[in-house]
């Protein structure tokens, strides 16, 4: 088989480069291990910044996304039993964010490719990237499990767009890892109840963190910090509940709806940036090539920049044969990276509860909050990193 472009990972940003791509006449070819079912179920993310939402739609994969998503003006932090406000359009320039599922994202791009682009093959691991450094990289993989039978992918360029457990990264030689890990996890459940407030609630509490999100008017996403080695089975719904009560609680009369929880599961929390995001004709983009902890919803945003920025690239390159854009794809991509890894760190660390907290770190991060709500240069640092930096 040959392509143009080979992709591998069939995640937000395989299926968006695809699509990407697909709108400037370029052919791919995007290989996916897992079934259609499971890529679509998979519960991730929630929160697009504008920038992703103006993609999205320009890649006319917009439609849903404006019937049904949420348009959020604003997040709420809670802090010793307090409430304060952060109004994004206010403090930005009117940006805003878009409550809309990492699942249903992929579902539309799924539903697209298949409609009209190339090649999206389910159940087809690439085992690895050969020949990146030279003019024709190739992918070996096998399709239909591990009996099934293996073939080579020929290409021009490679996207490795394969999560932070895919192939792709392995076939970078002289690459350097910059990592930390952190020593809790969030406790993330679904749960059919209406959400208790129309807009996010990041709570600091002595206890941990909680996050209060929402997946539609009528199901509810949650978080608690919990220790990093947690097993989702040890917390009943009750627990989990008495515990998101504790840590949202306020001095008002505000109150949490509780109700048949549908889901639950815990999130490992790492800073990853894997350098540099290229070798030859072999691209990194997204998780395979950088993790942040999922506070402030960063993940998702950024994979969407690396390939708005890669198709740019790979589209500069087909129409005048000029490699600059390619040769500047990594360093182009890493300065928004950084920004993206230090917010994350930034706000994990100002709303987390580590285990070996001392009573001083606690009035920090409690003064650090307070900072917020009382400078408008404060919020507006944080409300201009989580609407999102601008791509490339
Ligand atoms: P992925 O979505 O990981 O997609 C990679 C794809 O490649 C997958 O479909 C995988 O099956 C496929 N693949 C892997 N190996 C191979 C192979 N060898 N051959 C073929 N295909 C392969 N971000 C937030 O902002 N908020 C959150 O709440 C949040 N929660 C998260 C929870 C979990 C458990 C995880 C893992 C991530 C979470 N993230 C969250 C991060 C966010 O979901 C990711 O940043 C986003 O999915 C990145 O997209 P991607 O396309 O780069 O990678
Ligand atoms: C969600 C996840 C996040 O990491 C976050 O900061 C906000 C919302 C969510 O899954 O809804």
């Amino acid at each position: 088989m040959r392509t143009t472009v080979g992709i591998i990972g069939a995640g937000p940003a395989g299926l968006l480069l695809a699509r990407l791509l697909h709108g400037a006449g370029i052919d791919s070819v995007v290989l996916e291990s897992r079934d259609r079912a499971y890529v679509e179920r998979r519960q991730r993310a929630g929160i697009l910044e504008q920038g992703t939402v103006d993609v999205l739609r320009a890649a006319g994969a917009g439609e849903r996304m404006d019937r049904e998503g949420l348009r959020h003006d604003g997040i709420e932090l809670r802090f010793a039993r307090r409430r304060h406000r952060v109004d994004f359009p206010a403090l930005t320039g009117g940006r805003s964010v878009m409550v809309y599922a990492q699942t249903e994202v992929c579902k539309d791009l799924i539903a697209l490719q298949l409609a009209d682009g190339g090649p999206l093959l389910f159940e087809t691991e690439a085992l690895a990237v050969e020949g990146a450094g030279g003019d024709r990289p190739r992918v070996r993989f096998r399709h239909g499990g591990a009996g099934g039978s293996e073939d080579v992918l020929e290409c021009d360029y490679v996207a490795g767009c394969d999560g932070f457990r895919g192939v792709a990264r392995r076939a970078v030689p002289d690459g350097r890892t910059f990592e930390r890990t952190y020593p809790f996890g969030w406790l993330g459940i679904l749960a059919d109840a209406a959400p208790s407030h129309d807009e996010l609630v990041y709570a600091r509490h002595d206890r941990g963190f909680a996050l209060l999100s929402m997946r539609s008017p009528s199901v509810s996403r949650l978080y608690l910090q919990v220790p990093a080695d947690t097993d989702a089975g040890d917390w009943s719904d009750e627990e989990i509940w008495d515990e998101l009560e504790r840590r949202f609680e306020t001095d008002d009369d505000w109150t949490l709806r509780r109700g048949p929880i549908t889901q639950k599961s815990v999130t490992p929390m790492r800073s990853h940036v894997h350098e540099p995001m290229r070798h030859g004709r072999l691209f990194l983009a997204g998780d395979a090539a950088h993790i942040v902890p999922p506070t402030g919803a960063k993940g998702l945003n950024l994979a969407v920049g690396d390939v708005v920025t890669l198709a740019r690239a790979l589209v500069h390159r087909v129409a005048t044969g000029s490699e600059e854009l390619l040769d500047a794809y990594s360093a182009t991509c890493l300065r928004r990276v950084w920004q993206a890894e230090r917010f994350s760190y930034d706000l994990t660390t100002l709303l987390h509860r580590a285990p070996d907290a001392t009573p001083f770190d606690d009035r920090l991060q409690v003064a650090r909050l307070d900072r917020i709500a009382s400078s408008r240069a404060a919020e507006t640092d944080l409300a201009e990193a989580y609407t999102g930096f601008p791509i490339g």
